[in-house]
């Protein structure tokens, strides 16, 4: 069959003309001096620098205030602010159970009230305050210790007001240390400005103290308290200044990573101090870039406000919930600590601070407040073929035509934006795709999935049931009056958005993806085949400032857009997930991906880091970006490759193909605009390059499942920087650009320049690594070490770390879900003690029946009793605490299990164990069987020299890969 390529409508191509900016456009987002708050911000900090020797916090506890609740390890209080004797401010300080305290303070009894509903929505539960710890309170401060040996210490300092975390007795986070913190109280307009001239205007210092006592920590000047305009917009502020200012330093830590979403590199340089990084501060403004820079703290698509420290000695983290626009400075005053300063335009202080001590911990203790990545779908692992757009229903079965008929494996097919008619999601525009439901069906017909997208903004015409359903339920997002409709451009034309912090949407959203007829509108015209996309939910719009919403538009509960601007592209993949989950008769696991994001978007949805450009600038910093997205939970991500813009050559699509084979989330796609590139389309030898590639992300499927699941249960991230598995290793501590694949012993450094043969990979430790594919060894040394591997355009540096056994599933399939009852091949990677540990991971990939207990999760070891390997399979679920199978989910783990029972009879056919020291004088099942065996001799895991590792391989053994067994050789 021919594949159709449909003309492209006339309203297509006058929409890619609508798009506002044609290239990154500096002027298109503000910097911090075009923000009013954020300059207030930075100004104040300026100031405490030029006063260092004078300055002091204006804020202090009211000792008499203090109250303990009785039972619980909570602390409230009164603040006061020198500045103002009249304004009171409320402190609480708990301590949780998992060693994370929380600060938080609010202004009490205000003209109004601060936006305090964050948290609300990033935390997964309520965190349990302990109520086994104890404050101590003498008249200059409160502490509380806590830890296995009270090794860490809590202190609030009552004049100026501090809140430290001490380990040991030494200082590792602390809050207000340089006195920056500055919650502006809400105030009414006066009707006269200072008549004082500003500082900045060379007045006499003493003469402004005299007519404005504050002006030593405010400044002089009400700067954008009422109003700031930004090219042709003006922001009304009816609240009056709200902004919050608060550092954050970490004496002894002298790395950060995190704060996700910006284009930088993991270890994040500075934006302050002698020499700057970068001149502007981090930005939290979620925010549609076009052309997006590939080194830049610009804000991006999402935000969330984690942020690791780390050191050789210990690894904190700070979580500021905070849903407004916020800016983040960062310095490192000397190599061995970072100096950070926060400032957010509204809202009040909610501040976690995890205690760590290890980056584990750190994930255990965030995962336990915003809750961790769900195992997905094992089919939204597989590979996802994209692009803007798939024009018809033929169109699709064509592409999906060949990919079968060139052999590539792939499991989901994508369609965007313009399978509606005039962008009215779930409307399918029925002339170039005149039966939705048959063409997804023929895509499920070999076992794979259709995504399709579905945007936030809603076209504002009576006869589209969405907008209309939203409409009259008055659930769309409303104008500054708090009483009209909002309306604003995007790619419908004239559209409307649905306020999701309204819980009157939610079902109405939810119910949208039902696939049978009910009482109101739904998308009978699906199946539950299809899952979605939801792009655009910043949320952006076109003729908005800076492309987004006005600030002063009112959200449910009269809070404005300022509000919660970067929590508002959490909802939409949230609704949806739940929607999806709902709309069949068994709860089927979803699959959404968001462009936007918060603190807790994990629990619902992948990430894709947006409109990246076709170069290697961007290959690179991708990489970058799903790493510090893991780092915040973000975990299920990836970049589009290829880059969304552009025609990549050959060379840098196979690049970017092993880039993507290598990300959680793994999905070509491109720009309307661009040449098609899908795979099979590439030139020998190429094509068959990426067709390996595709290949081998299917065989590490179970490497990947594995993974997930693990993150499932500890917020461990799949992709693990260096720092997180080597936490003592300084030479590690800013690497970025190779990473490990979960807890699989999997080292893998994509290559991300043009014309590069070989690679350099650093081993951080006094062990044996292994190539993957060729079974070269390469010994790292006490101190780390750095190895030179063929990188050739058909290669990729990937090697397996000495004591890890990799589970892998080798027959090439056309789509994931036909690979259920494949057999197994075990890579045993020995390491010089002739050891070898491995994870897997299996249930039916679909439905919820895991957290019934029906699943199989194994573990294989080798273990070296002298003359004797010992290669054994074991029952990790029925050995496990229950806290670690499904999040102490699973009451009872039944060994019979039904997804057990269904497995019985897939087998592991081959293994192979690398690094023998000699060819074996026998190999058997224990307690039965000789095996069938081949060895090549080559280098022992634990000799002096490199070379190709010895091979032994043990031919279909005829072993249950759910079955307890062990193997043994006979050295
Ligand atoms: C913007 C998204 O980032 C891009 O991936 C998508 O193709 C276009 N919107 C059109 O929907």
């Amino acid at each position: 069959m021919k594949v159709l390529v449909p003309a492209l409508s006339t309203s297509l191509l006058l929409l890619a003309f609508i798009h506002p900016a044609t290239s990154f456009k500096a002027g298109d987002f503000k910097t911090c001096s075009q923000s009013g708050f954020c300059r207030r911000g930075r100004a104040l900090a300026e100031r405490a620098r030029e006063n260092v020797d004078n300055w002091h916090s204006p804020y202090s506890v009211d000792p008499l205030s203090l109250s303990l609740v009785s039972e619980r390890a909570s602390l409230t209080a009164r603040v006061k602010s020198e500045l103002y004797p009249d304004i009171k401010f409320s402190l609480e300080v708990h301590v949780h159970e998992d060693g994370v305290i929380r600060v938080r303070m609010d202004e009490v009894d205000g003209l109004r009230k601060r936006y305090d509903e964050a948290a609300k929505w990033a935390l997964a539960a309520e965190p349990s305050i302990s109520t086994d710890i104890q404050w101590k309170v003498d008249a200059s401060r409160a502490r509380a210790a806590f830890g296995q040996q009270r090794e860490h210490e809590v202190v609030v300092d009552f004049k100026p007001l501090r809140v430290v975390l001490n380990k040991n007795g030494k200082e590792q986070v602390v809050i207000n240390g340089r006195g920056l913190l500055h919650m502006e109280h809400f105030r009414n307009k006066t009707v006269e400005e200072p008549q004082v001239e500003t500082e900045e205007e060379g007045s006499d210092t003493q003469e402004v103290l005299k007519v404005n006592p504050n002006a030593w920590f405010e400044g002089n000047s009400e700067d954008a308290f009422w109003e700031e305009s930004f090219g042709s917009w003006t922001d009304t502020k009816p609240k009056g200044p709200e902004s919050l200012s608060l550092d954050i330093d970490f004496p002894r830590h002298g790395h950060v990573y995190g704060i996700p979403q910006h284009a930088t590199s993991l270890d994040l340089p500075t934006t302050t101090g002698e020499n700057p990084f970068f001149e502007e501060p981090y930005r939290f403004y979620n925010a549609d870039v076009f052309e997006y820079l590939a080194s830049a703290t610009t804000s991006l698509y999402g935000s969330i406000p984690l942020m690791h420290a780390h050191s050789a000695d210990s690894t904190v983290a700070i979580f500021n919930v905070v849903g407004s626009e916020a800016w983040i400075d960062i310095a490192h005053p000397n190599t061995h600590s970072t100096s950070t300063h926060w400032i957010s335009e509204s809202g009040i202080l909610d501040l976690f601070i995890l205690s760590g001590p290890t980056p584990t911990d750190v994930f255990r203790q965030y995962g336990g407040l915003t809750g961790t990545a769900p195992l997905p779908a094992h089919w939204a692992l597989g590979y996802h073929q994209c692009r803007w757009n798939y024009v018809s229903s033929d169109d699709v079965r064509g592409v999906q035509k060949r990919f079968d008929e060139e052999d590539m494996p792939v499991d989901v097919f994508w369609l965007d934006i313009e399978y509606s008619t005039d962008h009215q999601y779930m409307i399918w525009d029925k002339k170039n795709f005149p039966d939705p439901v048959e063409m997804t069906n023929d895509v499920a017909a070999l076992g794979r999935k259709m995504v399709v997208i579905v945007d936030p903004h809603l076209k504002r015409v009576d006869d589209y049931p969405v907008y209309k359903q939203a409409r009259d339920l008055g659930i769309l997002v409303k104008q500054k009056n708090g009483q009209d409709d909002y309306e604003g451009w995007c790619w419908p034309g004239s559209s409307a958005w649905v306020d999701f912090f309204n819980p009157a949407s939610w079902e109405f959203w939810k119910s949208l993806f039902k696939t049978t007829k009910g009482s109101s509108w739904s998308w009978i015209e699906s199946t539950e085949d299809i899952h979605i996309w939801n792009d655009m939910n910043e949320p952006s719009v076109f003729n908005g400032p800076e492309i987004t919403m006005p600030k002063d538009l009112v959200h449910y509960g009269g809070w404005e857009h300022r509000d919660i601007h970067n929590i508002n592209g959490m909802f939409l993949p949230k609704v949806t997930s739940e929607g999806l989950i709902a709309r069949g008769a068994t709860p089927k696991r979803p699959f959404v991906l968001t462009r936007s994001f918060f603190a807790g978007s994990q629990r619902y949805s992948a990430m894709w880091t947006g409109d990246n450009l076709g170069t290697w600038e961007h290959m690179t910093v991708g990489i970058k970006m799903v790493l510090s997205n893991g780092i915040a939970g973000m975990t299920f991500a990836g970049s589009d490759v290829g880059g969304f813009f552009g025609n990549p050559e050959s060379e840098m699509l196979v690049r970017w193909y092993w880039v993507g084979a290598f990300s959680p989330f793994f999905r070509a796609h491109a720009h309307l605009d661009s040449k098609r590139r899908e795979p099979y389309l590439l030139d020998e030898p190429h094509r068959s390059t990426v067709r390996n590639i595709l290949r081998l992300r299917y065989s590490l499927l179970p490497v990947w499942y594995t993974a997930f699941h693990e993150t499932s249960v500890t917020g461990l991230p799949i992709l693990r920087p260096h720092y997180v598995i080597f936490p003592q290793d300084e030479a590690g501590f800013s690497i970025d650009d190779q990473f490990y694949l979960g807890s699989s012993g999997l080292l893998v450094k994509p290559v991300t320049r043009p014309g590069v043969t070989e690679e350099i990979v650093y081993i951080p430790e006094d062990k044996v690594y292994y190539d993957y594919f060729t079974y070269q060894t390469y010994r790292g040394s006490p101190k780390g070490k750095h190895v030179t591997v063929p990188a050739e355009l058909h290669q990729l540096p990937l090697l397996v770390r000495g004591g890890s056994i990799v589970p892998t599933r080798d027959r090439p399939r056309r789509a994931s879900s036909l690979m259920h009852r494949d057999p197994f091949t075990l890579r045993v990677a020995l390491d010089e003690s002739l050891t070898a540990h491995g994870e897997l991971y299996l249930d039916d990939g679909v439905t919820y029946a895991h957290k019934e207990g029906h699943l199989a999760w194994r573990g294989f070891s080798v273990n070296n009793a002298g003359a004797q390997l010992r290669l054994s399979n074991v029952d990790l679920a029925a050995a496990t605490p229950r806290s670690a199978v499904e999040g102490g989910a699973i009451a009872t783990f039944d060994r019979q299990n039904a997804f057990q029972r269904g497995i019985e009879s897939v087998r592991v056919e081959r293994v192979v164990v690398l690094g023998l020291p000699d060819r074996p004088k026998r190999v058997v099942v224990e307690g039965g069987h000789d095996l069938e065996w081949e060895y090549a001799p080559g280098v022992a895991a634990g000799a002096k020299k490199d070379g190709v590792a010895s091979v032994l391989t043990i031919k279909n053994p005829r072993l249950g890969v759910a079955s307890d067994w062990a193997i043994q050789i006979t050295l």
